[in-house]
């Protein structure tokens, strides 16, 4: 493909020289059509290896997520002691070690971009008497890690961080003898939230757990799926109080991990604005922590139908079927940050194409992801085109509405960041110049096929010549 337009965004070159892969995406001449499979949820990839490595025996996982996060979190398991096999496209066998169990690793523990492989496993580690270190890709290592780490040191745990403070790279000593904690949640995030979940198996009695918010529950519900005994109370006021009992015998399980609705996002949203789309998305998580984009997209005017709702490996899934439509702006409130938190950037796109302002609020978390999303979505927005405005916690865009479209013609500084790529790629598909990414290697951290999959339904997405 030809290059649309100039360098527009060009601040913080992703990669090192040489490995990046600019692409380019453009309005193809028909509509989006056909079926898609959305590989597997990386939230639950993730915890299904972990959990897996903690029961006494072997699991079975299918449809696993191969996205490069994901395989760091499988060579982490390998490093404390698992045995974690690949049988088949997806197809997954680890033979744990039971709660308690783990090695100490004999090298450093590289998680790549994986914030959940890495805050997660730091919760693991805690739990158990060894010492590991951590370390990441440079979007990793700004990441805070002190809302991780503060928790698990209630366990007993230790931590040896440099003069960057709680930041990759570090290392924890894990407890000799963990003891439970009680923990009140200052982040809304299901990351914190597992970390000390996972910790608090190691530790004997009652690990409680208060979530003012409610965040996504793939651990609490893989938890029960391997025998753990919780307890989650309802707060009257939204959010939950957890409370675990320790040292269990985890027994082995099989998991179907479900098509991954943060995945989904971007054919959905693509179909939705492509004139004369019509995709079908097969087999994707509608775990109700995981919809806000949905819920807010249905409120813009998106039509997307829930097909065979049905319930697979304790989780809700359904195929989902979505028709170009005439979108309209919405406030998005804050409460519904949680439900969506990974799906801002492109239902940042969907809104530069609806009519009239989307104003998205609650968002100060996007800041601290693989990159300022914030911060991003802004830059490259204008750079296309589009009216748009940050706040220090908030997103505003003022959409075209049908009657126009951005201009496009600019190439976006991913900034490592895979959601910012796939989100301007799909822009690239409905402004008049075009777009370009300065890189999208990263893309397979959590979709990997990205490209391929949306070429076999219409869209025009390739490398630069
Ligand atoms: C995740 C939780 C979210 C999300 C991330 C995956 C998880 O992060 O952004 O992509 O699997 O628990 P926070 O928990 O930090 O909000």
């Amino acid at each position: 493909m030809s290059a649309p337009g100039k360098d527009a965004a060009g601040a913080g070159s992703a990669r090192a020289a040489g490995s990046a892969r600019p692409l380019a995406a453009r309005p193809p001449g028909a509509g989006l059509r056909g079926e898609l499979s959305i590989p597997g949820d990386k939230s639950i990839s993730h915890r299904a290896l972990i959990f897996g490595a903690l029961a006494v025996g072997r699991t079975e996982i299918t449809g696993l997520l191969e996205g490069e996060d994901v395989l760091r979190t499988a060579a982490a398991m390998r490093a404390l002691g698992a045995r974690v096999t690949r049988t088949g496209p997806g197809a997954w066998q680890v033979d744990g070690l039971g709660v308690g169990g783990l090695m100490e690793p004999d090298d450093i523990l590289d998680f790549g971009n994986a914030g959940t492989g890495v805050r997660l496993c730091m919760g693991l580690v805690a739990g158990h008497p060894i010492t590991a270190f951590f370390t990441g890709d440079a979007s990793l290592r700004r990441r805070p890690m002190g809302r991780v780490l503060d928790p698990l040191m209630a366990f007993g745990a230790e931590v040896f961080a440099g003069a960057r403070g709680l930041r990759l790279p570090l290392g924890l000593r894990g407890a000799e003898a963990p003891r439970p904690a009680d923990i009140t949640l200052t982040v809304p995030s299901a990351q914190v939230k597992s970390a000390i979940l996972l910790a608090g198996l190691a530790a004997p009695g009652i690990t409680s757990l208060v979530e003012p918010v409610p965040t996504r529950d793939h651990t609490e519900r893989l938890l029960r799926h391997f025998g753990a005994e919780l307890d989650i109370q309802p707060l009257p006021r939204g959010g939950h109080r957890i409370a675990l009992r320790g040292q269990p015998e985890l027994r082995p399980a099989r998991v179907a991990v479900p098509g991954d609705p943060s995945s989904a996002a971007f054919p959905l949203v693509a179909a939705l604005l492509v004139p004369g789309s019509e995709l079908r998305l097969r087999h994707v998580l509608v775990n109700p922590g995981r919809i806000g984009l949905l819920t807010t997209l249905t409120e813009m005017g998106a039509d997307i139908t829930l097909v065979n709702p049905r319930e697979e490996g304790g989780e809700p899934v359904a195929d989902l079927v979505v028709r170009a439509s005439r979108l309209r702006g919405v406030p998005v409130p804050a409460e519904r940050a949680p439900s969506m938190i990974d799906e801002y950037p492109i239902l940042a796109i969907a809104a530069a194409l609806a009519e009239g302002e989307t104003r998205m609020e609650g968002l100060g978390e996007l800041r601290v992801k693989e990159s300022d999303r914030l911060a991003v979505m802004e830059t490259g927005l204008r750079a296309a085109g589009v009216s748009v405005e940050a706040g220090p916690d908030s997103l505003t865009v003022r959409g075209t509405g049908p009657a126009g479209r951005p201009r496009g013609g600019a190439r976006i500084a991913t900034h490592l960041d895979h959601r910012i790529a796939m989100s301007f790629l799909v822009l690239g598909l409905v402004s008049e110049a075009g777009m370009e990414v300065d890189d999208g290697t990263m893309i397979a951290t959590s979709f990997p096929g990205f490209e391929g999959l949306m070429r076999e339904v219409g869209a025009e997405i390739g490398g630069l010549t």
